[in-house]
């Protein structure tokens, strides 16, 4: 069996990893092990201090490479907002901390819907990439989905701003979708099965 870490606690990002790997080849999921960092007894909060979702996703990867000597891959994700200049991209998680309020939702979505106050252009995208440094070699995964900032929230379900994204070709925001449904149109989903597919073939 081949152990791979996927440098997150995020058990939820875990789980569907193993779960797509499972549904792509349930033989094939059997030759892998995915562990999370707990698993690995990794309790660093590994710093994410890149200028993009690449070198965050990469600098996670190559902290568990260089530490434990292990098969890893890592994410990065985040809101990119056209009429913004594509921020808050890497500052997704953080966007309202100049007002206190640390990896807050809220106040992340409040900031948001301000400063679209009165833009016409409602065009976002979420941006996913995975980098995966697996048997010496690096690899990168990137999935999007397109869609436009509402101009306020609807839905209850999701997470970070998800009640006030709409995905292309729908009428609702993320955060009124069941999970099935955003995971088969969102960038996470999108990149995960990249990976998976890697990951079949180059077992
Ligand atoms: P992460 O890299 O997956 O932890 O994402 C960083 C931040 O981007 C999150 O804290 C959210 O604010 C935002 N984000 C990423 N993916 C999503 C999503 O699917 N829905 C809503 N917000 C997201």
């Amino acid at each position: 069996m081949k152990k791979i870490v996927f440098a997150t606690n995020n058990r939820h990002k875990i789980e569907e990893v193993r779960a797509l790997l499972k549904k792509a080849d349930k033989k094939l999921a059997e030759e892998y092990e995915i562990l999370s960092l707990e698993d690995i007894g990794c309790t660093t909060d590994i710093p994410e201090t890149g200028a993009s979702f690449t070198e965050n996703a990469f600098q996670k990867a190559e902290y568990v490479k260089v530490h434990y000597n292990l098969d890893c891959f890592a994410d990065d994700s985040g809101l990119e907002v056209r009429a913004l200049g594509m921020e808050p991209g890497v500052r997704s998680a953080r966007y309202a901390d100049s007002v206190g309020h640390s990896h807050d939702s809220e106040a992340n979505m409040d900031k948001l819907l301000l400063n679209m106050q009165n833009v016409k252009d409602r065009q976002a995208q979420f941006r996913t990439v995975i980098v995966l440094l697996k048997d010496g070699k690096k690899e990168e995964f990137e999935g999007v989905c397109r869609g436009e900032i509402t101009t306020e929230r609807s839905g209850k379900d999701g997470f970070g701003y998800d009640p006030i994204f709409r995905p292309e070709g729908y009428t609702v925001s993320f955060a009124e979708m069941t999970m099935e449904e955003k995971n088969g149109i969102s960038h996470r989903g999108k990149a995960v099965r990249k990976l998976v597919d890697y990951l079949t073939q180059n077992v």
